[in-house]
């Protein structure tokens, strides 16, 4: 017989997974939720537990037949469930998606680094929320609604679920239990394609949600249908420190202004290397590194998924980034070098 250790049993407090260092997690199940997305559940190898914050998200290091990528998805689980994280990926969201729905299987193992990101009510606050969610966009609003139920919220909350057609929709049988925990919840599925496909646009979501001036909008989706939510979401009156949204979609980083010959040119410099380059004021440093050839592992270049995370020895940078770093990170002198611009001459520890 099987000798129970109490820390499985939630009996022992376990340490926490370190958010800001790469880590190991150990796929522990996977199961289809509908025929191309799949759900997988990790917990840390070394039996840490990973807290997180609804909406928060996880930058996985994908070893794929092409190389190595990062990429990010959304953690779906309860955040008042602190003995790993779940998953939910299509597959056809690129080489990434497809390497976790043909090699990650119970028993193997990936590395991690987070959670991180700053999408959920944990930043946007309300009283009352409109979860607007596309496709697998639905993930984030699963963790938030199966935290409010698990910690017994009254939330006030509508769930818009976009998807082509009723076998996508993603947690189907979960959301009308879930609706039972929270009886402030009303779930409007929405189904585009077929015979009376319904056409999600702004008259749609202003039809539906005749109140949504009164509540935070939270949106996750493709770009495009979240620039119709926000678009929408404006018109009907919701401030911006009401409506945040969330896109892991990283094949067209923000365009870039490369600074012409009267812009202000700082000297970057690798402390361990010796490399040093010019970088332009108005150019971000990941760029101007690039443009120089000098290597530094990157993926979304937008200042979200931790990956290009660097120690900068001195100087003064701008940096904008959407939560790929946490404040007590920057206090100790990293930044984001895909977002961060030099205002003085920099040392980063590379
Ligand atoms: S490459 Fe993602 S935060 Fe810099």
């Amino acid at each position: 017989m099987t000798e129970v250790d109490l820390a499985d049993w939630g009996a022992r407090r376990r340490r926490r997974f370190a958010p800001d260092r790469w880590g190991t997690l150990v796929c522990r199940a996977v199961w289809d939720e509908t025929a191309d997305m799949r759900s997988f559940f990790l917990t840390p190898q070394d039996g840490s537990r990973i807290e997180h914050a609804s909406g928060q998200f996880m930058t996985f290091r994908i070893d794929t037949p092409e190389g190595r990528i990062e990429r990010c998805y959304t953690i779906a689980s309860s955040a008042a469930r602190d003995g790993g994280i779940e998953i939910t990926v299509k597959r056809q969201a690129g080489p990434g998606a497809r390497w976790l729905h043909e090699m990650l299987v119970p028993g193997a193992e990936i590395e991690a680094l987070g959670p991180s990101g700053r999408f959920g009510p944990a930043t946007w606050h309300g009283s009352a929320y409109a979860l607007i969610a596309a496709g697998s966009g639905i993930t984030p609003m699963l963790s938030i609604l199966r935290t409010a139920a698990d910690r017994g919220l009254d939330l006030d909350v509508v769930l818009m679920q976009v998807v082509s057609t009723p076998q996508d929709l993603v947690a189907l049988t979960e959301l009308d239990s879930l609706a039972r925990r929270l009886p402030r919840l009303v779930h409007l599925p929405t189904i585009t394609r077929g015979p009376g496909g319904t056409r999600p646009d702004a008259d749609f979501l202003t039809r539906v949600m005749p109140d949504l001036a009164t509540r935070t909008v939270l949106c996750c989706g493709p770009q495009p249908f979240m620039e119709m939510v926000r678009v929408a979401a404006q018109a009907a009156g919701v401030p911006d420190d009401r409506y945040g949204e969330e896109s892991f979609d990283f094949s067209a980083p923000p365009p870039e202004a490369l600074g012409g010959g009267d812009t202000p040119r700082r000297t970057v410099t690798f402390a361990r290397t010796g490399h040093a380059f010019e970088c332009a004021e108005t150019t971000t440093i990941l760029t101007a590194l690039k443009q120089a050839g000098l290597p530094l592992p990157s993926s979304c270049a937008r200042g979200m998924c931790g990956t290009c995370k660097t120690f900068k020895h001195a100087g003064e940078v701008v940096m904008a980034h959407e939560g790929g770093i946490r404040q007590r990170e920057i206090d100790r002198g990293f930044i984001l070098p895909c977002v961060s611009r030099p205002l003085t001459d920099i040392i980063l520890d590379c």
